[in-house]
């Protein structure tokens, strides 16, 4: 297939990118690189810089490129900005995905694998989450999320659009090639591994006083490799027509809270990482854990990677090659 992957120079854009291309796929990488990174964009991929809402651009894309499908990664992602700072959200997520499927149905591109979000739950009211339970977004990213997931249902009706959107859970870890690079880092891992490092503050974990094992918020943390697995299952099961509409969680089912990540992370790194117990961030749900079943019975996806000790070293190993990466770079000469 030729795939356009959305936000291919990104986290999970670009290990999604690596696979299909492992898989026999001709990649066309989409990233404005308003965040992503284009060293992130394999060389094998053919790399198309610019905007979902630049219209005559992404037709020209479609026009040059001929995807069979799309990936569709591009979008705002952290749950405190979109508090914030929603009308951003609003914009990149729901006016630029639907400038997509525009230029999608313009140009006769019926399959599309959508990159959702567990925040499409809100609150759970239950765990571990299954597909089925209610949804009610707390945050403006789980919400244009949401609208996104309903906008393909109605799409996939009226025009014969195929479409997975695939709710991730936390993801985690890094391969060989790739990992996460945010500026500003708010996630969880990379930030314990900076602290135990000793080049970041200290770790805040945010409230202790949860209704949980030891008082922090538990998630379920699912190794990028697998998440990225889980497109590539998508993909391949809308191409051969076993799959017309549907919606996944995708998560490993077991969850870990703030403090056997950092316990993990101590031992992984055999440092200390230094703590400080903060107030709750606000919009975080005490516990979210997927309940995997769907995807396994449906696409026989399962999350390979068990272990929250194993996903912490592929990050370390990923953050330690980065930091030698940057040593070794030769020192600018002074102008
Ligand atoms: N946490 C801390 N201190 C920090 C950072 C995080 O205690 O400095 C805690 C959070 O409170 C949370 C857990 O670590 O309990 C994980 O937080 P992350 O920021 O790493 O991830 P989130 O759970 O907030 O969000 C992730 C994705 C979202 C997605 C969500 C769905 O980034 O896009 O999972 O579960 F919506």
């Amino acid at each position: 297939m030729r795939v356009l992957v959305t936000g291919g120079a990104g986290y999970i854009g670009s290990v999604i990118a690596d696979q299909l291309i492992d898989s026999g796929h001709h990649v066309t990488v989409l990233d404005d690189l308003s965040k992503g990174h284009q060293d992130a964009v394999s060389h094998k991929a053919t790399f198309a810089r610019g905007s979902l809402e630049d219209t005559s651009f992404l037709r020209h894309v479609f026009e040059t490129e001929q995807p069979d499908a799309v990936v569709h990664m591009a979008a705002s992602s952290l749950v405190g900005e979109s508090m914030s700072k929603p009308a951003a959200y609003y914009r990149n997520n729901v006016v630029a995905g639907f400038a997509l499927l525009d230029a999608m149905l313009d140009a006769g591109v019926r399959k599309i694998v959508f990159s959702s979000t567990a925040a499409v739950y809100g609150e759970p009211a239950r765990q571990p989450v299954r597909e089925t339970d209610a949804m009610a977004p707390t945050n403006p990213y789980g919400e244009t999320k949401l609208t996104m997931e309903r906008a393909l249902y109605w799409h996939h009706r009226a025009y014969g659009l195929r479409a997975i959107s695939l709710r991730y859970f936390n993801a985690a870890g890094a391969t060989a090639l790739r990992g996460e690079r945010h500026a500003p880092e708010t996630h969880l891992i990379p930030l314990v591994l900076a602290a135990a490092a000793g080049e970041g503050s200290p770790i805040t974990i945010f409230g202790d006083d949860y209704p949980t094992r030891d008082g922090t918020c538990v998630r379920d943390y699912v190794h990028v490799s697998d998440l990225a697995r889980a497109h590539v299952a998508a993909l391949e099961a809308l191409d051969r027509h076993e799959i017309e509409y549907d919606a996944f969680n995708v998560g490993t089912g077991t969850g870990y809270t703030v403090r056997e990540v950092i316990h993990a992370a101590a031992r992984v790194t055999g440092r200390p990482v230094p703590t400080a117990v903060g107030p709750r961030r606000h919009g975080d749900p005490a516990v979210l854990v997927a309940a995997p079943d769907r995807i396994r019975e449906i696409m026989n996806w399962s999350a390979k990677e068990q272990s929250i000790v194993r996903i912490v070293e592929s990050a370390w190993r990923w953050t330690r090659k980065q930091r030698t990466q940057t040593d070794a770079a030769p020192t600018p000469s002074p102008a």
